[in-house]
């Protein structure tokens, strides 16, 4: 079947399998870490859905789910600095020990941001956990906790991942070609 999508990705970086079994350890990782506790997942949308999805999946605690929806990029390949909240928590985090997920960590103005707003909240611990690092695009001085792949200076879509809003549904991690964002 000819896939639409496919015929702008440059080079896959990370296959399904791949990504699966990484989730997988970092599942693992996360749920020795946390045993015992009753941590809070807090899902950044809309990229992390993919990769939400599986790690909890991949995480057998008892936990609870909240997602958050901020947005920084408005529809451009550079982060503007500036963070806004489009879904809010709907519970009160006090006391609690937090772990947000993250699709990608890129300049760190997203989490930075986060970091302060959920500290202020009242949550008692905060892990930062993240699909992607991308440190060459670092603006503000985050670091993530688990990071499940460390990314070149390249623009990657898929898995949650997107470019205008087009290829979070790819199953694999891919780069752009240039032509689809440079035209
Ligand atoms: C992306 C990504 C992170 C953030 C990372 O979100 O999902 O939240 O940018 O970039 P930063 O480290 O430079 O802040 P985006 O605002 O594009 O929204 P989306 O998740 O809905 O795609």
């Amino acid at each position: 079947m000819k896939n639409e999508l496919t015929n702008d990705i440059l080079k896959v970086l990370y296959t399904e399998e791949q990504i699966r079994e990484r989730v997988r350890e970092m599942g693992e990782e996360i749920a020795e870490r946390f045993a015992g506790t009753r941590p809070l997942f807090v899902g950044i949308l809309k990229g992390s859905v993919l990769f939400l999805a599986d790690l909890i999946r991949a995480c057998p605690l008892r936990c609870d789910l909240e997602m958050m929806a901020v947005s920084s990029y408005a529809n451009a390949t550079k982060s503007s600095g500036r963070v806004r909240i489009n879904h809010d928590l709907q519970q009160d985090i006090h006391g609690r020990d937090l772990i947000i997920v993250e699709d990608i960590l890129d300049s760190g103005n997203t989490l930075a941001f986060l970091q302060e707003y959920l500290k202020a909240k009242g949550a008692a611990s905060i892990t930062i956990v993240t699909l992607l690092d991308k440190p060459s695009g670092r603006q503000k001085a985050v670091s993530a906790d688990y990071v499940g792949f460390t990314v070149p200076d390249a623009f990657v879509v898929g898995y949650g991942l997107d470019y205008a809003q087009l290829y979070r549904n790819l199953p694999y991690i891919g780069i752009l070609k240039p032509e689809v964002y440079e035209s």
